[in-house]
């Protein structure tokens, strides 16, 4: 393929990636399909992580591309507020219909950052609204991520991601995170140590009082900070001690929503369910940004009160249910339905699973983790030189035609649902050949 190349890279400041390395050697993709980008060397390289673990039906799919340019023919946007169009309330039906029982409202947003924020407003607008407005202080977990605007850099927990920022919002605690328990090292699925991490919670209601407590929250599984599974017990530990206190519990699913666990939400796999859920990512296929909260009834009930003709909830987004957005969403669900999509990685699990732990023993390979259709390669680190050799070896795949993530020197995957076992074992076999040359 013949792509033009830009002449001058400094105007772009790109996010969350070293500009200047970047710079010098550019990375470009130019065009998408399946499983695979296109350099604009024309080099086809195989997307080990779905995008950035959103395009879950993977790239170019037909019916999310024509949904879009049917959709900007027929009405290319419509006031957020006040307005409204059928699609935005045919998605919210229809994305609450995937969900449990009671999660049965959707709030929309553009993005995982602006979930996280709309799903904190409303944790705290709550309690207000039922006459606890004492209740303000918000639990996170360190190692967590929530995005990076500063409700969700402040109850995530990533140093990092924090450092530069200020004090960030007051009255924010965090629970101990469940990383790095020795006998946990290459667990298959959920590992068996940590459950009494989730007490961590008792001891922080103890210090502050539950009564000041508005939300916990959590990702069933942090991502970003390496791909940490929960121990058995300890997420539904969380939801009894948030039950018992009156706490809103939140998951943050904005990863493992839309099949990424083998069944729609992790709510479903682990039958446990939050007062609220953030997602993003997946929901629109990574096409066109977008997010929704969910809130059970209960949270949702408790603002429609008052005058009929008051706002209930002074939040909201231009961009909130853009019909792009929604177009996009309803024919990526109609994607992942038709094509088993949100069971796939159920099915493909044990292969999975089996090609993500072929690389234990390989050199510097410390622990190796995997659910549904995420896996995660810890490598020791360098002394001093935390990430290089993570880095390394996301250089040396790339070279060899794949797209991975790194976190440290933790090494992720999250390919998307289509994958074929053919390109698991591209994979691994890929990771194999790079982990044996990495110092
Ligand atoms: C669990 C979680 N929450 C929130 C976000 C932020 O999403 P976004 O980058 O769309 O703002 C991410 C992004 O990776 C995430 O993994």
């Amino acid at each position: 393929m013949n792509a033009p190349i830009p002449n001058d890279l400094e105007a772009y400041w790109m996010g969350f990636t070293p500009n200047r390395a970047f710079k010098k050697n550019p990375r470009m993709f130019v065009a998408a399909d399946g499983m695979y980008y296109t350099t604009h060397e024309g080099k086809q390289i195989l997307d080990g992580i779905a995008g950035l673990w959103c395009c879950n039906a993977g790239h170019k799919r037909p019916r999310i591309v024509k949904a879009i340019q049917q959709q900007v023919e027929e009405m290319d946007y419509c006031p957020a507020f006040q307005t409204g169009h059928p699609k935005a309330f045919e998605l919210a039906n229809r994305l609450t219909s995937i969900l449990p029982d009671k999660l049965n409202h959707a709030f929309f947003v553009n993005s995982g950052s602006e979930s996280v924020e709309t799903a904190l407003k409303i944790a705290i607008a709550y309690h207000r609204c039922r006459g606890e407005g004492h209740r303000t202080r918000l639990i996170g977990r360190e190692k967590g991520y929530h995005g990076v605007n500063f409700g969700g850099m402040s109850v995530g927990g990533m140093p990092a991601n924090r450092k530069m920022f200020g004090s960030l919002v007051a009255g924010v605690d965090h629970l101990r995170h469940t990383h790095g328990i020795p006998e946990n090292r290459f667990t298959k699925g959920q590992p068996e140590h940590g459950a009494e991490f989730a007490e961590d919670l008792e001891r922080l209601c103890e210090l502050h009082d539950p009564s000041t407590i508005a939300a916990v929250i959590v990702e069933p599984i942090a991502a970003s900070a390496g791909v940490i599974m929960p121990p058995k017990g300890y997420l539904e530990r969380l939801r009894e001690i948030t039950t018992k206190h009156g706490i809103l519990l939140i998951w943050d699913e904005v990863i493992t929503g839309f099949g990424r666990m083998g069944t729609p939400f992790a709510t479903e796999y682990f039958g446990i369910q939050p007062d609220i859920i953030c997602s993003a990512k997946a929901i629109a296929n990574g096409v066109i940004p977008m997010g929704a909260v969910f809130v059970q009834d209960h949270v949702y009930d408790a603002f429609m009160q008052g005058p009929e003709n008051a706002i209930e909830l002074f939040h909201g987004y231009t961009y909130s249910a853009n019909p792009m957005a929604c177009a996009a969403a309803l024919a990526a669900l109609d994607t992942y339905q038709e094509e088993g999509l949100f069971t796939r990685g159920a099915e493909l699990w044990p292969y999975w699973e089996e090609a993500v732990h072929s690389l234990r023993g390989l050199p510097h390979v410390k622990d190796i983790r995997n659910m549904g259709l995420i896996g995660a390669v810890e490598l020791e680190s360098i002394p001093g030189q935390v990430t290089k050799r993570a880095t390394d070896a996301f250089l040396k795949a790339y070279e060899k035609g794949l797209l991975i993530r790194t976190t440290g020197d933790i090494i992720a995957f999250s390919p998307p649902l289509i994958i074929e076992k053919s390109q698991i074992d591209f994979i691994f076999e890929t990771m194999r050949d790079v982990l044996k040359t990495v110092e």
